[in-house]
């Protein structure tokens, strides 16, 4: 199981340092939670600080645009050591083009799917994406609570994907516990993003919490 912390819930004031110290407790990539104020109902951070983080965690950081439009930010993202970057489909008209973008500019491409939006929206552009991100709580900020519809989709696609022959990541991102991860992990998740579960206690925490995460899916 690969677990993904969500920088979102952790300390901004020293955020080098906490991307350090959760990268050394075993965490297998950074999440980045990108929003604008406009797609989602909060601001968070841009293309500068994803470079200014970068020297420090050799691990591939997962960067999530909750940002409208997203084509014009694509470029940026990637330039800044983006090594996924996962889109909207509401964030644009042209999905399949943003995901030709954000392969072009030499990314991994991930498709991020609302509760409200249907696992039908992924299914055309399957194909050529390298990542599913399943929201279970509506985008915009930490500390939410899991929303129990994610389980069916994440199933759903689950099936879509068993059903191609190319390998595609299975997130899901939103209310993970060591309560809710054995929900998704049956359900067919191989990803679990989590803030608030593994920011929670201080840097001499991380560890044990992303291992009592591990744990709650054995
Ligand atoms: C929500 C973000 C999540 C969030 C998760 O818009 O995409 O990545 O940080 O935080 P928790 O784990 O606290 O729900
Ligand atoms: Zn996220």
């Amino acid at each position: 199981m690969r677990v993904a912390p969500s920088i979102l819930a952790s300390d901004f004031s020293r955020l080098g340092e906490e991307v350090r110290a959760v990268t050394e407790a075993g965490a297998d990539f950074i999440h980045v939670d990108v929003m604008d104020g406009h797609f989602v109902p909060n601001i968070t951070v841009g293309p500068s600080v994803v470079r200014a983080i970068r020297s420090c965690s050799a691990l591939p950081f997962d960067v999530h645009l909750m940002i409208s439009p997203v084509d014009p930010y694509v470029e940026a993202f990637a330039e800044a050591g983006s090594d996924t970057l996962t889109a909207h489909p509401e964030a644009g008209p042209h999905l399949h083009r943003t995901i030709q973008l954000i392969k072009r500019r030499g990314a991994r491409a991930g498709v991020s799917l609302n509760p409200s939006t249907p696992v039908e929206a992924v299914r055309p552009v399957l194909d050529e994406v390298d990542l599913v991100l399943v929201m279970s709580v509506n985008p915009g900020f930490g500390g939410q609570t899991f929303l129990r519809g994610a389980l069916k989709k994440i199933a759903a696609i689950r099936e879509m994907i068993d059903a191609g022959d190319r390998d595609i990541d299975l997130a899901v991102d939103g209310g993970i516990t060591a309560e809710t991860a054995p929900l998704v992990v049956d359900a067919g998740a191989d990803m679990l993003v989590a803030g608030t579960a593994i920011f929670q206690g201080g840097p001499e925490k991380y560890r044990e919490n992303i291992q009592t995460l591990r744990e709650s899916v054995r």
